[in-house]
């Protein structure tokens, strides 16, 4: 296991993936019903863009930093980056909340949330950060595991974030597998799935899986910022919305060209949001 989120923290696949998490979770607070927040591939929770691995890749320099001292940003934005500023008080941008802190923020006391993460140290952290929040269970095992442990879940209502790092061939496929059987398990579970866009053929297998996977409402999401067939990193990124509450896909028509344009890196960034299963 080589991959360390304090390296990415702050992106631009993070203002992506975690804008539409935070609205999603907002979508579902419109009811007073709990709700129970998995978050499989949780990382450490808190990232100091201020020590040497953020520093060593600069790339929230290229997300965050870009929108942090905007008047202009559409709320979906907004909401994220006054997320963020409430980790930074004195109004200069220093630590980036990870998904699991995002989450525990908006959490209300009728909701609760179960993380994994399986990196010894990192799961360390992530259980310092959480180890006075009640509402927080924290695990150190196979995220893809989290279907099969947990679901159904009591509260009938259920998010998750699957947000593997894509270190091994087979992450996509048991990405798949894993939603599959959450489904099954859960049919109205809310998931996003985060996916890079680098390897277009592998992309197309995945596409091929997940459309064919038996899954209710799938919306694609996809946000490049360099061109798709650029040799370099990571170009973009996508996420995979299943059942994604109303009236997200209506509020990215509006987000999803504007974060295009403001986060494009060489030339101009593009993005596609269309229904994979089940347009509603
Ligand atoms: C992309 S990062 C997570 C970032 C986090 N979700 C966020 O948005 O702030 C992926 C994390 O998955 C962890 N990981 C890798 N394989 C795992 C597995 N099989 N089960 C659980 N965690 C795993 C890595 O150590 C890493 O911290």
């Amino acid at each position: 296991m080589n991959y360390r989120h304090s390296y990415h923290a702050g992106n631009h696949a993070d203002m992506l993936k975690h804008a539409i998490l935070l609205r999603m979770a907002q979508l579902l607070q419109r009811k007073d019903a709990p709700y129970c927040y998995l978050d499989s591939h949780a990382g450490t929770g808190l990232y100091d863009l201020a020590a040497e691995a953020a520093g060593k890749t600069g790339e929230y320099l290229d997300g965050i930093a870009r929108l942090w001292s905007r008047s202009d940003l559409p709320p979906m934005i907004a909401a994220l980056r006054d997320a963020v500023a409430q980790h930074n008080p004195d109004g200069q941008l220093r630590y980036y909340p990870g998904s699991p802190q995002l989450m525990a923020d908006l959490l209300r006391e009728q909701d609760r949330m179960i993380l994994s993460e399986l990196h010894p140290e990192d799961a360390e952290l992530l259980r310092q950060n959480f180890a006075y929040n009640p509402q927080v269970a924290v695990h150190q095992r196979d995220g893809y595991e989290l279907p099969k442990a947990f679901l159904p879940v009591v509260e009938k209502r259920a998010l998750w974030l699957l947000d593997p790092p894509f270190e091994k061939t087979d992450d996509l496929s048991r990405s798949v597998k894993a939603m599959q059987l959450a489904i099954q398990r859960m049919r109205q579970t809310v998931i996003a799935l985060w996916y890079p866009i680098k390897d277009q053929r592998l992309l197309r297998d995945f596409y091929r899986q997940v459309s064919t996977a038996e899954l209710p409402k799938v919306l694609r999401v996809e946000l490049n910022v360099r061109p798709a067939d650029n040799a370099m990193g990571l170009n973009g990124s996508g996420l995979m919305l299943v059942n994604p509450p109303w009236p997200l896909w209506e509020e990215l028509d509006q987000v999803l060209p504007w974060l295009a344009d403001q986060l494009a890196q060489s030339g101009a960034g593009d993005w596609r949001m269309d229904w994979l299963v089940g347009e509603p």
